[in-house]
């Protein structure tokens, strides 16, 4: 690619601006690079210092800067893509009546860049006529507007109308970068994968199962990321999260529904990459009623789950390849390699993915994660901490670059980044921080 996508973080004046701060170091983290623009009311919230050290461009906040000329049009013109969150009512309000009395309005009034939107207000806000009207007349025309996600709200209340989650906006950018400039290759266009995701849970009774700590959320950045590589994905998840437009979900909930779906899909799939967390044991008879504190303490006896991963690779076919993660607390990282590669070994995978589930900023529940690839030939590849967004985008440049290396991929000649080449002699190579957004 070489191209670092340019865009413009406009913030304005809601209690979420404090989020535009983390929201910036992750665009950053992501190989983006980030113009901030604050609003006059925005500094209410959060200082211009702070953005400032974040942001890889100047923080810029008035029409009337002498220092640079018509900003508005430089910026607007500069973007690849306007990015507003917090988005307020008054700026979705001006936004779509075509105002511009401050730079940022007069920006998206000046840019041709795709222009996506994250509203955060409080709920009668957001159900208010007014503002949905002016939210369907900005998608109407093409604006991409991230839904505000229900949960706690200034002052305590709760409701809808609270910033989406970082994470799903930063998808969002990348996937509307991908279908703007050509900002990601459609390396995977035409290619079938089935992704899997979260982690299974196993009725002990009616109300409760023996589950794990996986969120999905690598699982979820992995089809998101496929998908806007051009790829047709389904995922099977257990994870009830939102996926990007374009990837089918199929939701399940135990090992055996996801050994259904996965087996049913897999015959057809150029990739199944195995994400979930899926349990080894289940309760052998669970009960069909609630089990009761009064009747005792219950003697749970479990029984082993199928390993659909191995199934998956006794019948693999023979251009198909086989990604698996390997979720290891290892004494030591020698320890992890050993234990991720038998794995390869014994479930006939192309490539494993192995995290060490105890390392800071790691593993279940969190945004990062740190991963070692491993392939069938040993080679490796280490990616340190990055945004799990990120850990998908350098996984699927290695299956890709693994199945042009057989002749089955939909690009002949992929793009490798400096720093991401392909995996092919044996010894760790290290991949940048920033990933492919060099
Ligand atoms: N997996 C699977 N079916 C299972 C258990 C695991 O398909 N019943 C898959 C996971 O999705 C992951 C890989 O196998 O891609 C490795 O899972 P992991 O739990 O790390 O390994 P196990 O095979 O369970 O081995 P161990 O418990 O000894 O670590």
């Amino acid at each position: 690619m070489g191209h670092q996508p340019r865009i413009v973080l406009g913030v304005c004046g809601g209690i979420a601006a404090y989020k535009s701060a983390d929201l910036c170091r992750r665009l950053v983290e992501a190989g983006a690079r980030v113009a901030p623009v604050m609003t006059e009311d925005a500094h209410r919230f959060l200082g211009e210092v702070t953005l400032s050290a974040l942001a890889t461009e100047p923080v810029r906040t008035s029409l009337w800067d002498e220092r640079e000329p018509i900003p508005h049009t430089r910026l607007g013109q500069w973007a690849d893509l306007v990015l507003i969150a917090p988005a307020t009512a008054r700026l979705i309000g001006a936004y779509a009546g075509g105002l511009s009395h401050d730079l940022l309005t007069a920006t998206l009034l000046a840019t041709r860049a795709p222009v996506l939107v994250c509203p955060a207000m409080h709920e009668e806000m957001w159900e208010h006529p007014a503002v949905q009207d002016n939210v369907a007349l900005l998608r109407s025309r093409g604006v991409e507007v991230v839904d505000p996600a229900t949960g706690r709200l200034a002052g305590g209340d709760v409701g809808t109308g609270r910033l989406a989650d970082l994470p799903d906006i930063v998808s969002a950018v990348f996937e509307a970068l991908s279908a703007g400039k050509g900002a990601v290759e459609r390396d995977l266009a035409g290619q079938r994968l089935v992704v899997t995701a979260g982690g299974t849970r196993e009725p002990l009774d009616p109300v409760r199962f023996l589950g794990n700590r996986s969120s999905g959320k690598q699982g979820h950045a992995l089809a998101d990321e496929a998908a806007a590589r051009g790829a047709h994905v389904t995922l099977v998840t257990t994870a009830g999260r939102a996926a990007a437009a374009g990837v089918r979900v199929v939701d399940v909930e135990t090992a055996e529904e996801m050994e259904q779906a996965v087996l049913s899909l897999a015959g057809d799939a150029d990739v199944v990459v195995m994400a979930a967390a899926v349990a080894d044991f289940r309760p052998k008879a669970p009960a069909d009623r609630k089990l009761k504190r009064s009747e005792g303490v219950p003697e749970i006896l479990l029984e082993p789950t199928p390993d659909i991963l191995a199934a998956l690779g006794e019948h693999k076919g023979p251009d198909q390849l086989l990604v698996g993660f390997a979720a290891e607390t290892p004494a030591a990282s020698d320890d992890m390699r050993r234990e991720a590669l038998a794995k390869l070994r014994r479930k006939r995978l192309d490539l494993v993915v192995a995290n060490d589930v105890l390392a800071p900023g790691a593993g279940f529940g969190h945004d990062t994660n740190v991963v070692l690839l491993i392939d069938a030939n040993g080679a490796e590849r280490a990616v340190p901490l990055m945004d799990k967004r990120e850990v998908a985008r350098v996984v699927i440049d290695t299956v890709v670059e693994m199945r042009s290396r057989r002749g089955g991929g939909a690009d002949p000649d992929p793009v490798t980044e400096p720093g991401t080449e392909p995996v092919t002699e044996q010894g760790v190579e290290e991949v940048p921080r920033k990933g492919r957004h060099q």
